[in-house]
């Protein structure tokens, strides 16, 4: 139930229906800061975030999330934890509608500075009665959560990045525990280091990508799921999240301030982009997509 390619796939996929998530999880940022180079957008970033800057951009943020009735779940962040704000990145969360159960797989974080983070999520979702999984002890590997890992608006169908900061054998994993279909893409540009920073699924029909993080064969597998992809401009997808952006309900889409070639696009197709300002995220290498984590 893992497929790289389209050749592999013998029919066409119809995986059951998910209803979309309708609870945000979001992380304070008053600990937040570039303290360490884990991918190529902290190189030179080392110390220069504005806090107070910060906190008013994740404050609007919130604020956008509220205005469309999305009411956030709050999760402090944590002293000596720089990265924890990015709450996408400890967890999978899922849903399995046939029996009403809902989980988290925990993430195994790439790098050792962002491992004590996982915990803090781990009991954060205990206190919600989540089943809390984790991947076997014998796999080898890391994961980093919805930061690769991303569920296709409305299916029950998994999109797994790899490449930098997921081992493609965790996916079998993940597919075995969930009994969930999987759609592999490989990472090809470290700029483009997590899947959702490359890929954003819109609605059930339509995906924003940068091509440019993807082979031929990645990007073919991406036409087959999808039946609209719209491109983002490569300058606004590498250094500006531009497909790191987040679309809670099938019409807005949260997305970084300035991306203008991808905004017109979005409005294009029907969507109704909502611009915020991440600039101080953007300086860790985040931005909307990964400052959120929907659950069920
Ligand atoms: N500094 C963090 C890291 O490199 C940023 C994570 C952003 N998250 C994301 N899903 N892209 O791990």
């Amino acid at each position: 139930m893992v497929y790289r390619s389209p050749g592999e796939l013998d029919a066409p996929l119809s995986p059951p229906s998910l209803p979309r998530p309708q609870r945000v999880v979001l992380t304070t940022p008053q600990h937040f800061d570039v303290e360490y180079v884990i991918n190529p957008h902290m190189a030179d970033n080392v110390g220069s975030v504005d806090r107070s800057a910060a906190t008013q951009q994740w404050k609007a943020l919130r604020a956008a999330y509220t205005a469309l009735d999305v009411s956030p779940l709050v999760v402090d962040g944590r002293p000596g934890l720089p990265d924890m704000v990015f709450c996408a990145n400890q967890t999978l969360p899922f849903y399995d509608p046939t029996t009403d159960r809902r989980g988290v797989v925990l993430s195994r974080m790439h790098a050792e500075e962002r491992a004590g983070e996982v915990p803090h999520y781990a009991e954060f979702f205990r206190t919600l009665d989540y089943a809390v999984e984790t991947l076997p002890d014998d796999l080898e590997g890391s994961f980093e959560g919805m930061g690769d890992a991303l569920w296709h608006p409305g299916r029950f169908l998994l999109w797994g990045g790899h490449g930098f900061r997921t081992a493609p054998a965790v996916y079998d994993a993940i597919s075995a525990l969930l009994d969930v279909p999987i759609l592999l893409l490989e990472l090809k540009d470290p700029d483009y280091y997590h899947l959702d920073t490359c890929l954003c699924p819109l609605n059930e029909d339509t995906v924003l990508i940068a091509p440019a993080a993807f082979d031929e064969t990645g990007r073919a597998l991406i036409r087959e799921g999808f039946d609209t992809v719209i491109e983002a401009p490569d300058g606004e997808a590498r250094h500006q999240f531009a497909c790191n952006a987040h679309c809670p309900d099938g019409t807005h889409v949260l997305i970084q301030e300035g991306c203008d070639g991808t905004i017109e696009r979005l409005r294009e197709h029907g969507f109704v982009p909502v611009e915020l300002d991440t600039g101080e995220f953007l300086k860790a290498g985040g931005s909307v997509f990964c400052l959120k984590q929907m659950i069920w």
